[in-house]
């Protein structure tokens, strides 16, 4: 796995440091800045911890911590999918969806996030574990009641389907999004995540026009582990916000495209550098996404599995990229403006937002 110039231990260096009253001002403007996060897997939010403490409610021989720190050992892409994959074999009654969804719930608030819009991997728990999905979702809803009423926090889901298990598994996760919508107001959008070296966008084309007259909101990671075609891809099908969109500095002319119509992007630097679809901080398009004018967002994607969160995301584009806090200030106003909220709340939390000293 990567090592980081910018590791807790570097963090720690900084207290010791002239510069650290400020460094102290700026973590506290960064957990004050009212903020969303637009790219967040709620599996990939389960920790080490909490993985034991659902095998112990269910296995005869529950996993010992050491085999739970293993299944988050990973070196590659594919490694980090069956990482992903071994977590959501863990969560199997809505008791433990709600148990997951809580602590995100408290882990979220804590770092200033007042919205969140989650994707849930109905695709694996079709695919997988064959079985229904509406239960578990109950449970989730649950956590989401008690999360809006005592921390303030607003949750939206996202059903993702798992692109590499084809269309007609898809179809069963963006039609179970339709069927819950009327009733469940929070089911809020669709998009497909899994591995785009297996299959791109088009397949999904008819699924994407369905959903969107089904009322849901569209997104797709696009251009993570393949070049610009994969964001082509995104956009042709109607996805409406991209997650990742890694590749789009190869190409000048979607670069263009992107800028013109602010296509919000979901933009998740540890992620990227910790699955090794980045190989170097360096390497990273976010500072040159944002000089070149496109409406880009932070995000932790799978906070558990990258040992990374949201404020450590808007820490790492201040200390890595040179954002000032302006800049942070900007692209917090964007993760509002490029969310799914309704127009009241957008303009409620960016007065807060401006506000903020
Ligand atoms: N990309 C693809 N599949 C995923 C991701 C991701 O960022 N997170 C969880 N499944
Ligand atoms: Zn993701």
């Amino acid at each position: 796995m990567h090592r980081f110039p910018w590791s807790r231990a570097a963090a720690v260096c900084v207290l010791s440091h002239p510069l650290v009253l400020w460094s102290v001002d700026s973590n506290s403007f960064i957990r004050h800045l009212p903020k969303a996060e637009l790219h967040l897997h709620l599996e990939g939010t389960v920790t080490p911890e909490t993985l034991v403490e659902l095998s112990a409610r269910h296995d005869s021989t529950p996993l010992h911590p050491a085999q739970a720190q293993a299944l988050f050992q990973y070196t590659d892409f594919s490694g980090f999918l069956l990482a992903f994959k071994a977590i959501t074999e863990q969560l199997r009654s809505a008791d433990d969806y709600e148990l997951v969804t809580w602590r995100m719930a408290q882990r979220l608030a804590d770092q200033g996030v007042v919205h969140a819009e989650v994707y849930v991997s109905v695709g694996v728990v079709y695919y997988w574990r064959r079985c229904e999905f509406e239960p578990l979702f109950l449970g989730m809803e649950r956590a989401r009641l008690r999360a809006e009423s005592e921390l303030g926090l607003s949750i939206l889901w996202i059903f993702d389907a798992v692109r590499h298990f084809g269309p007609r598994e898809a179809a069963r996760v963006f039609r179970k999004a339709a069927e819950l919508r009327p009733q469940f107001p929070s089911v809020i959008g669709i998009g497909i995540g899994g591995d785009e070296r297996r299959t791109g966008a088009e397949p999904f084309r008819n699924l994407y026009m369905e959903a969107r007259d089904a009322g849901l909101r569209l997104t797709a990671h696009a251009g993570e582990t393949i070049g610009p075609e994969g964001i082509w891809g995104a956009l042709n099908i109607g996805a409406e916000r991209l997650g990742h969109a890694l590749s789009a500095i190869q190409d000048p002319e979607l670069m263009g495209v992107l800028a013109e119509r602010q296509v919000p992007l979901e933009i998740c630097i540890s992620s990227n550098l910790r699955t090794g679809c980045c190989l170097l901080p360096q390497e990273h398009p976010v500072r040159r996404y944002f000089d070149a004018g496109l409406m880009i967002t932070l995000n932790s994607d799978d906070p558990a599995l990258f040992l990374s969160n949201l404020e450590d995301e808007y820490r790492l584009a201040q200390e890595s990229f040179g954002f000032t806090q302006e800049h942070l200030r900007e692209l917090a106003s964007n993760s509002i403006e490029a969310s799914f909220l309704p127009p009241e709340r957008k303009v409620e939390i960016l007065r807060r937002l401006e506000s903020l000293e």
